[in-house]
């Protein structure tokens, strides 16, 4: 990242405000210069004097504190190039939609004309509340960036879509919107206004607690399309099955374990996205009981049999529901992941489940790795991508999605 490296650091009153401090260090250490803004609710949570230590200057922590000598919030906004908010809590999302400036971190916002990056934290059902999520739109239409919330444990105990993106994945997005300031980014947003669903990742199924069946699915292709996605303008939602990967920047990661969830997850958003993109490695079968114990095994018995049953086939449901429905949206992608005749069965599921798109590889090359070889079959094109990264071969996809979005 070149120049501009100045940013305001803007900490809400959430408990993932000590992970702001870890946010501010990663930033100096990434050549940023960093100045921060609290909440007065952020100081309960972490000490103003933790930020001292990392910057080397007082945060800005009362709008009245005779020592600023004049409008801090002003200067402040005068000298970032960029604002990141870290935590974002509910309140202080509905206070930038509202334009209230009554402490530094709101003050400073409204003064503040450049680009603003947001990181969310809050109970999940905080962040599903209808007013949060009109709240993120409208920012979102205001130009905000955000990045996170992901899915997992969040402090109250309870686990869900509300956990603060970690601090290193929240640097990145702040090094992408910096760079592309630079305009050193030259991402045409050619998907802007568009809503797109991926699926990534494999599913587990339980068989008891301690155990599960899956697949080698690593989630890199389908995490690719929703990074590139985003990229290109279009507003992502990421349904993802167990993964190693952090959540792309500025992606809505919805996490889920089993097919069942992952069907769930997806089902909804038939009726609002304009595509529908599974790259998840959906298992076909799961264990038709789960034993509530871990099972043992016998003496004696040295071959047994688990009985399996099918799991719904996601995209063809979509497809069948979609055929219903007499449209043509959303454009539906599958991916055939196959050891031999990659084309003749891309061909075959196309045209079974009653999509648009079926993206071929070879399993040899498709799981783990960062590449990939594809054919793209749609009802018109047979196109063969060559070897080639799953970001690039992310972009060949999405320019296949775009050309009939627009057609
Ligand atoms: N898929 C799905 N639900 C399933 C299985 C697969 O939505 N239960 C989706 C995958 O995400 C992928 C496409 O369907 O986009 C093809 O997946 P694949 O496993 O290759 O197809 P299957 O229908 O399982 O075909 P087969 O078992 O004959 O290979």
């Amino acid at each position: 990242m070149t120049s501009p490296r100045k940013i305001v650091l803007a900490v809400g009153g959430g408990i993932a405000a000590y992970k702001a401090a870890l946010l501010a260090r990663e930033c100096l250490r990434r050549g940023v210069e960093v100045r921060v803004a609290m909440t007065p609710a952020s100081t309960r949570f972490v000490g103003p004097v933790t930020f001292t230590g990392l910057t080397g200057r007082p945060p800005v922590v009362d709008l009245w504190d005779p020592g600023h000598g004049g409008e801090v919030h002003v200067e402040l906004a005068d000298w970032a190039d960029a604002i990141v908010v870290a935590p974002a809590t509910a309140s202080l999302l509905a206070k930038m939609v509202a334009g209230l400036a009554d402490d530094p971190v709101t003050a400073t916002l409204l003064c503040f004309g450049g680009p603003r990056l947001v990181a969310p934290a809050m109970h999940h059902r905080m962040w599903a509340n209808d007013a949060t999520q009109r709240n993120v739109e409208q920012l979102r239409r205001d130009g905000v960036r955000f990045v996170g919330p992901t899915d997992g444990p969040l402090a109250s105990g309870a686990s869900g879509l509300g956990r603060m993106a970690e601090p290193d994945v929240i640097a990145d997005a702040l090094e992408r919107m910096l760079d592309e300031l630079d305009g050193g980014a030259d991402d045409a947003a050619d998907l802007r206004g568009r809503t797109l669903v991926v699926t990534a990742g494999p599913t587990h199924e339980p068989l008891d607690p301690v155990r599960f069946l899956g697949n080698r699915s690593s989630g890199k292709m389908g995490y690719a399309l929703a990074e590139r996605a985003q990229r290109r303008g279009a507003r992502v939602v990421l349904v993802s099955g167990p993964v190693a990967l952090p959540a792309p920047a500025g992606v809505t990661v919805h996490g889920v374990t089993t097919a069942l969830e992952m069907e769930a997850a997806v089902a909804p958003h038939l009726a609002t996205a304009d595509a529908i993109i599974m790259a998840a490695a959906v298992a076909d079968f799961r264990p038709a009981e789960v034993s509530s114990s871990k099972l043992k095994k016998q003496a004696g018995v040295d071959v047994t049999t688990v009985a399996l049953v099918r799991n719904p086939d996601i995209l063809g449901g979509l497809g069948q529901a979609r055929a219903a429905s007499g449209t043509r949206r959303p454009m539906l992608v599958g991916f055939a992941v196959e050891t031999e005749d990659v084309v003749g069965e891309a061909r075959r599921k196309r045209i079974s489940k009653q999509v648009d798109l079926v993206v071929g590889n070879h399993a040899g090359v498709a799981f783990e790795g960062d590449e990939n070889e594809a054919v793209l079959v749609s009802a018109t094109r047979e196109d063969a991508t060559g070897r080639l990264s799953k970001h690039a071969l992310a972009d060949r996809i999405l320019d296949a999605v775009r050309a009939q979005l627009e057609g």
